[in-house]
């Protein structure tokens, strides 16, 4: 799994495609050891690099991933991986998949603009103690800083997630706790269930 895991990697560096960085994928590895989480679902795969080293836990992963080529190249590493019976990949926009199943734990690292929207999708799709967590709430440190960025493009995606950390704080059904490792996580449980 090492070398697959190191050429996964290089090709993520060559091809231009955003992997997790090590310190928040070892991070949340831990995570689902530690919370003993036996079911995921993934929102963008990519190459199927953080799919792989949740799946190397012992916990089942379901992935979606709305690019074709990435999806194709994720489908081959899983058949490389020796642990392809706990993953399945699913090659579609995630706003068009209807999942009847229920997960532990849900990962949000796709368009950086929309978690709100994927988190109202798919929260029916979270058990009771489950958690979500979602990736690069920081964006590269720009979060926080939208005023001074030039590009509109840009500075319309980091405020996208601006509102979305505001609209977090307004909020009451989850709690929400702020990791700050890789490019910032947030992690979301249900109130009430367990300690706050
Ligand atoms: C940051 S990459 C995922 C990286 C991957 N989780 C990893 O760490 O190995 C984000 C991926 O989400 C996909 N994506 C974005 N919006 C999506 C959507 N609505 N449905 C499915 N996939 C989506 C993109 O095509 C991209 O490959």
């Amino acid at each position: 799994m090492n070398d697959l895991f190191k050429d996964m990697e290089c090709y993520a560096k060559e091809a231009n495609i955003p992997i997790m960085l090590p310190d928040a994928i070892m991070y949340i590895v831990n995570f689902i050891k530690e919370n003993n989480i036996s079911s995921v679902l993934e929102i963008g795969t990519a190459i199927g690099y953080s799919t792989l080293k949740m799946a190397s836990t012992g916990a089942s992963v379901v992935s979606i991933e709305r690019d074709r080529e990435r999806y194709s190249k994720a489908l081959d590493n899983v058949n490389n991986s020796g642990i392809k019976d706990k993953i399945e990949l699913i090659n579609e926009d995630a706003f068009n998949v209807d999942l009847n199943g229920m997960f532990d734990l849900i990962l949000i690292d796709a368009a950086k603009g929309k978690n709100k929207e994927f988190i109202d999708k798919f929260k029916k799709n979270l058990n009771s103690d489950g958690y979500i967590i979602i990736d690069n709430v920081d964006f590269h440190g720009m979060v926080g800083n939208s005023r001074m960025i030039k590009s509109r493009n840009l500075r319309s995606l980091v405020r996208k997630i601006e509102r979305f950390l505001g609209y977090l704080e307004s909020q009451d059904e989850f709690v929400v706790r702020k990791v700050d490792i890789g490019d910032g996580l947030i992690i979301l449980y249900k109130r009430g269930i367990k300690d706050e």
